[in-house]
């Protein structure tokens, strides 16, 4: 029986989460999709109309299906947490069930469940401000949209995974090593992720016979990456320094996480993979 996967963070064709969404189609999963409210007009005009075709085709020819898509804010776990500014906000009131708690109540009445958990989303709306200057306020945002969303999507969307099934989320080394210019709190983010990523593998793991795995991606011209601003320098300095001097695309990450999600990796859990064509091993550049 076909696997079934929601991936959160998909909003175009350019991100991690969508190269993910086709290496599990491809692989033969049922894809569903969170997007981000303010992102979702455009996300599914465009898919409607025919702008992503190009990149829907998997290696067999046929075209990705993305069978639903959920409207998501994963900073909102459920209703009460929403402010009035943004229930009244035109972007978010055209649609509905958007928070955390909604999303999973909603997969579970359309669906029933899932096998595979898909985190690939993050926002720090001070990431271009060095971590000295960053506020109380920037930090928490960057915390709140890209590590307790984690926590969160996880904790709601466990009830309905089947056992053996398997969450992944993105992460980036500057949680480890010094990255200037991945500011505004979003490398302690990224350090949080990667925590949470061992305790919830034993939660998980214990309580629902879950997986839990983050991978460390390498550079990628996403949306989010191009808005931090030094994205084409990372690039660059990767192909220069990496043991594998090539551009990463975002189709290797989609497979690693379709391993990850798969059989084949059913004793990895609380892991860190780096997908990075080996940057992470260098001491020094060269
Ligand atoms: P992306 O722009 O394709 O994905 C980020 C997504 O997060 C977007 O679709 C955006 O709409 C969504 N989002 C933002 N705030 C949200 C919220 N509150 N609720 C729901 N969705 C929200 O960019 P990318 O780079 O593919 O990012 C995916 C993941 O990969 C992120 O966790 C990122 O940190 C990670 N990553 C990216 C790297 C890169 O170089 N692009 C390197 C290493 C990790």
């Amino acid at each position: 029986k076909g696997k079934r996967a929601f991936i959160a963070g998909v909003a175009d064709d350019n991100g991690y989460g969508w190269a993910i969404a086709k290496s599990l189609a491809a692989a033969g999963a049922e894809i569903l999709v969170g997007t981000w409210v303010p992102a979702l007009k455009i996300f599914e005009t465009s898919l409607r109309r025919g702008k992503f075709d190009e990149s829907r085709v998997l290696p067999d020819g046929s075209l990705m299906e993305i069978t639903k898509v959920y409207p998501l804010d994963a900073v909102f776990d459920n209703p009460e947490d929403v402010p009035e500014d943004i229930k009244t906000n035109k972007r978010y009131a055209g649609s509905s069930n958007w928070t955390v708690q909604e999303a999973a109540e909603s997969v579970k009445h359309d669906f029933g469940s899932i096998d595979i958990l898909v985190h690939s989303l993050a926002n720090g709306p001070e990431v271009t401000k060095p971590l000295l200057e960053t506020s109380r306020k920037g930090y928490l945002a960057a915390i709140s949209a890209s590590s307790y969303s984690y926590v969160s999507l996880l904790k709601h969307f466990l009830p309905i995974m089947n056992p053996g099934g398997s969450s992944i989320s993105l992460t980036y080394i500057a949680s480890e090593r010094i990255i200037p210019g991945y500011g505004g709190g979003m490398s302690s983010a990224k350090a949080a992720l990667e925590s949470d990523t061992r305790v919830l593998a034993f939660e998980a793991g214990r309580k629902h016979k879950v997986r839990v795995n983050t991978i460390s991606a390498g550079p990628l011209r996403s949306r989010a990456a191009k808005a931090i601003g030094f994205i084409d320098m990372m690039i660059d300095y990767s192909i220069a320094n990496a043991p594998l001097q090539k551009e990463l695309s975002a189709e290797e990450v989609g497979n690693t996480a379709a391993f990850l999600a798969s059989p084949l990796a059913s004793a990895i859990t609380g892991a860190l993979v780096y997908v990075d064509n080996g940057l992470n091993a260098m001491g020094v550049g060269v």
